[in-house]
């Protein structure tokens, strides 16, 4: 058996609000799968409801090849990883980690044992004696993970654990996590609302909306594949640019509507769909000369961070042009961009589904 989580089906009610609808999920014994959507979307009552602090309405939980509908949450052996860390103030490290082995009937000399153990292999081994007032947000979250370690769990489960601290550390804990979860050789279950995390932690990415699991794949298939404008938008950052178009009278070309129709001649033909969304990744633009121009845009705001410059047009605010090297412009001004073909997404306006790239 390969799956470790398996939901079919699995929706959810809080009295008439439906909060999951119709999950299915399979869960690989080893692998990192991390749950990403906007705030609201269900991540949180879908982890719960694995955990057992939720019940759900309809469909079948199983865990370890054991159907766990209706088992309690401590009999579900699964270890639970919050953003508030949960930590006994009033105990030491050393406590915090035995307490859930004492409660347990494990005996002292070898509960310490464990703790000792586990506390070498998050970098805790200095810290065993102090409370967790004296130590670091970091190191809190440290203490957290090691916890639920200690119990040996049949997977993690993780609940934004590291909103609470701040960019430099929640990127320096994003690898800290997963290269314990490698060594661990652990199952995770990882709620983010931050895709750049689901991306670089997870092995597989479940993408959710209102209750709905919208897309779900390895990381990078995602990105190159969305299969509509939500995913599209959501993974990746800066966010994929979204222009209307409509196919041009030959079949062969797009005309985008900024502002001016501006026609993108194509060397494939186009899908028969009235009104379409061009989807653009950022990165995907490049400034050229005025004679290679595709498209000619005005300068809106031009921000640079040393390595990367983000451009946006006057026109179209709400679109991003990305460039590698340092750009002197200026408001207003006029520039010239090109991109490749092939890397145009398509999505028909009214559904906002993906079109199929259709040949030449
Ligand atoms: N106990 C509850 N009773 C009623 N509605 C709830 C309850 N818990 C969550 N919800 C609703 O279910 C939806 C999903 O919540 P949640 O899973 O916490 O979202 P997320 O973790 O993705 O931000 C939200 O609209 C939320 O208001
Ligand atoms: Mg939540």
């Amino acid at each position: 058996m390969t799956h470790q989580i398996e939901l079919s089906g699995v929706n959810k009610y809080y009295g008439a609000y439906h909060a999951l609808r119709d999950i299915d999920l399979k869960i690989k014994k080893g692998s990192f799968v991390a749950l990403v959507g906007p705030s609201g979307c269900g991540k949180s009552t879908l982890l719960r409801s694995l955990a057992g602090l939720e019940s759900i309405s309809a469909g079948d939980l199983v865990i370890a090849g054991e159907r766990m509908n209706n088992v309690p949450p401590r009999k579900r052996d699964l270890a639970m990883v919050f953003q508030s860390y949960a930590l006994y103030p009033h105990m030491t490290v050393e406590q915090n980690l035995t307490y859930s082995l004492r409660i347990r009937g494990v005996k002292k000399a070898e509960a310490k044992k464990a703790a000792e153990e586990v506390a070498a292999t998050t970098g805790l081994s200095n810290l065993l004696h102090r409370y967790p007032r004296e130590l670091s947000g970091g190191q809190r979250q440290r203490v957290a993970m090691s916890r639920a370690i200690i119990r040996n769990p049949k997977a993690f489960l993780f609940d934004e654990p590291l909103s609470n601290l701040d960019a430099a550390l929640r990127v320096h804990m994003r690898k800290e996590i997963r290269s314990l979860h490698d060594r661990l050789g652990a199952t995770s279950v990882y709620v983010t609302h931050d895709q750049i995390e689901a991306m670089t932690m997870a092995d597989h990415v479940v993408v959710m909306r209102q209750g709905v699991i919208e897309q779900q794949g390895a990381p990078l298939d995602l990105y190159d594949r969305p299969v509509n404008k939500f995913v599209a938008g959501f993974i990746g950052s800066p966010a994929m640019n979204f222009i209307p178009a409509t196919v041009g009278p030959d079949s062969r070309s797009l005309v985008l509507d900024l502002g001016t129709p501006q026609v993108i001649p194509l060397d494939r033909s186009m899908p028969d769909a009235e009104r379409l969304i061009v989807g653009l990744r950022p990165e995907h633009l490049r400034i050229v000369s005025d004679h290679e121009a595709m498209l000619r845009l005005p300068v809106g705001v031009v921000e640079s961070t040393g390595s990367t410059t983000y451009i946006t047009s006057a026109t179209q605010p709400e679109n991003n042009i990305v460039v590698g090297e340092r750009q002197q412009l200026s408001h207003g001004q006029m520039i010239s961009l090109a991109f490749d073909p092939w890397h145009l997404h398509l999505f028909d306006e009214a559904s906002e589904q993906r079109i199929e790239d259709v040949g030449r």
